[in-house]
């Protein structure tokens, strides 16, 4: 790999992080007293989620965690849908995607574990070119990511010539470099007015495009890519749902098709879920969006019923404790993009950060 003008190479980063590393094997991992008084405080959070049974087979593996990142001078960036032992116990930041960006940075940390899926890693990447940018799973993908290519992006600007094209974060960073600005799902319309044209190409998921349209006056040009965890909700099951309890609030995130919000009390990034429930504190509430969401809100809403029809998403739930203790030791998964993609990559996701400065 060529050497980005003005920054050193990932091979001589990687040789400047090894310098007084420690050595690349896997601790001792029995939960012994030191080890269950050290994580105390960690348990004392996630009590409400988390078995007494189950935390001897997580403690030595937070406790690992805690004590590699301090000595490897490394991060651990986790999203919202990252299980609670992750969340809360070993996560530096916490997030949706827009925060996860914008955090990765301002980092002055060495190494970067993103506890999520691979277009994430790649977007620290992007902004961290000099930095080594682990993912502990590889084949830790996103349907919507997988939807679209390349040449799929360079087919639409053919077919509608000077319209400019907004991509979801969740792309592979070969289709951010064909697009003229990144968005998520907290900044979509505003990313989308941001552009001053009275029709945008908005890819790759076409439930989040339908979204933006119905909150904005910009023509939308959408793609057919899905997530296929929200996909799978239907506004049947909610109307059910509300029959039998008609006080429940529901929550939805926009990748959700459009019968689902509009039975929605609220609609929002994970994090804008999030924040909603914490602000409103209603007594009963379902989040439509994925599984591991509703254990980490429950944490800090200890007054909120969570209602759980969620669906698990395969990829996230690659990302475990064990993986992520051997993603600091061996200094695996590592993320590179090739610079040639990167540059414009980089500059799509930059405008968009700048943006909401
Ligand atoms: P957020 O940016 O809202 O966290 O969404 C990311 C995602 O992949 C949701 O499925
Ligand atoms: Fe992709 Fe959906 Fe999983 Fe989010 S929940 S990472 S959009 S497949």
């Amino acid at each position: 790999m060529a050497t980005v003008q003005g920054r050193i190479s990932p091979a001589k980063a990687r040789a400047k992080a090894q310098v007084a590393l420690p050595p690349a094997v896997l601790p001792d991992l029995a939960y012994t007293p030191e080890v269950a008084r050290e994580t105390a405080h960690l348990y004392e959070k996630v009590a409400r989620v988390i078995p007494p049974i189950e935390w001897p087979g997580f403690a030595p593996y937070i406790k690992a965690i805690n004590d590699l990142k301090r000595a490897r001078n490394a991060v651990v960036l986790a999203h919202n849908y990252m299980t609670p032992e992750i969340f809360h116990c070993v996560a530096d930041v916490v997030g949706d995607s827009l925060q996860l960006a914008r955090e990765a940075s301002r980092t002055d940390a060495e190494i970067i574990v993103q506890g999520g899926v691979h277009f994430m890693a790649e977007t620290s990447k992007l902004l961290n070119p000099d930095k080594m940018v682990l993912i502990p799973d590889l084949r830790a993908g996103c349907s919507l990511a997988a939807s679209i290519t390349a040449a799929d992006v360079r087919a639409m600007r053919e077919a509608y010539p000077g319209v400019p094209v907004v991509t979801y974060v969740n792309t592979s960073a070969d289709v951010k470099a064909e697009c003229d600005i990144t968005c998520t799902s907290s900044n979509a319309v505003r990313v989308v007015e941001s552009l001053g044209a009275p029709r945008v190409i908005l890819i790759p998921d076409e439930y989040l495009a339908k979204w933006v349209a119905s909150q904005t006056s910009v023509e939308i040009i959408a793609w057919k890519g899905h997530c296929e965890v929200h996909e799978r909700f239907t506004g049947e099951e909610l109307r059910a749902y509300r029959e039998t309890d008609p006080g429940v609030k529901i929550i939805a995130h926009p990748e959700c098709d459009q019968d689902v919000l509009e039975e929605a009390d609220f609609t929002g990034s994970t994090s804008g879920m999030i924040k909603w429930v914490k602000d409103n504190q209603p007594s009963k509430v379902l989040l439509v969006t994925e599984c591991s969401m509703s254990d980490n809100v429950a944490v800090e809403a200890p007054n909120v019923q969570f209602v759980r029809p969620c669906n698990l998403c395969p990829h996230m739930k690659r990302i475990t404790l064990p993986k992520i203790l051997e993603s600091l030791v061996f200094l695996k998964e590592e993320v590179t993009i090739d610079p040639a993609v990167a540059e414009p990559a980089r500059a799509a996701v930059e405008r968009m950060i700048n943006l909401n400065h």
